[in-house]
């Protein structure tokens, strides 16, 4: 009899332990700490950080350069950044990388956003999300100084070497934009600026801003008049596809940004550390 009874009581509270188990579970996921039902904003909020994704060889966008005797990624996107983190209340991360790379970790989740001077193009809008647009350049192009006669026109390019970023948009409108080019992709604007100097490509296009951060720092380069047109210009910040939360807050910080004349400063900023050698 005494035995029944404690064998009826070990199982009830067997049963009791089991449920106190699920229920303590299914409290903690439904906080969405790191549970499945966790927003990547809550995430985020709960690590303390953000981490951004770039690509440093895009001056005055983005850069190193060294602070206090320490190489540091700088820049008007970084500047960004630091804001949009600040607006989360978390630290800023960044991780830097080639930029045709950047993409395939932000939709892996190596990164949580993406800022590199990226145009919100047709193909890139099916892959992942765009904030608002937050600066607009046009295209430009580089040339050795003892060539500034040659290229006076697009035409002039026809059948030339052309140095395009792999994986930026530059490297379609060298395509369409001038006749018969022979296109070479490298992984680094830096790269491209040296294949230029040491003649292996006769021109290169990139965005006209860092056109000018390069030949301000090379005596021998030269940025052309040269314009090239693109409709769906502009600098965006990418999240992972369906990241609406994350973008919202982003969008919020690009609007405060813009209102407060923020953005403008920045870009200032960013060209005057870049002079400071
Ligand atoms: N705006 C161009 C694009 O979206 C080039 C951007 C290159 N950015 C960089 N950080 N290297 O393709």
């Amino acid at each position: 009899m005494i035995k029944g009874l404690k064998n009826i009581v070990v199982v009830a509270l067997i049963l009791a332990l089991i449920t106190i188990t699920f229920t303590g579970c299914g409290k903690d996921s439904g906080n969405g700490k790191a549970g499945k039902t966790g927003t990547s904003l809550d995430k985020i909020k709960a690590s303390g950080k953000i981490v951004l994704g770039t690509s440093p060889d895009y001056p005055p966008y983005e850069f190193h350069k060294e602070v206090n005797g320490k190489d540091t990624i700088v820049g008007f996107d970084i500047a960004i950044a630091e804001e949009i983190a600040k607006d989360l209340g978390v630290e800023l991360e960044i991780k830097s990388m080639e930029f045709g790379g950047l993409l395939a970790d932000l939709k892996t989740d190596k990164v949580d956003f993406v800022m590199a001077g990226m145009t919100p193009d047709a193909e890139r809008v099916k892959e992942v999300d765009f904030s608002t647009i937050y600066y607009n350049a046009e295209h430009g192009l580089v040339v050795n100084k003892k060539d500034i006669d040659k290229y006076k026109e697009i035409s002039d390019l026809k059948g030339k070497i052309i140095g395009v970023q792999k994986g930026a948009i530059q490297e379609d409108i060298a395509k369409e934009q001038i006749e018969s080019p022979q296109i070479k992709a490298l992984g680094k604007v830096s790269n491209l600026m040296l294949e230029l100097k040491t003649g292996k490509v006769d021109a290169v296009v990139v965005e006209q801003p860092v056109a000018s951060a390069y030949v301000k720092g090379n005596d021998e380069l030269y940025m052309t008049d040269i314009v090239f047109k693109d409709e769906e210009g502009g600098s965006a910040v990418a999240v992972k596809k369906g990241n609406k939360e994350l973008l919202e807050s982003i969008n919020k910080t690009i609007e405060r940004l813009m209102k407060e004349n923020k953005i403008e400063e920045f870009v200032i900023n960013a060209n005057e550390i870049m002079d400071n050698e």
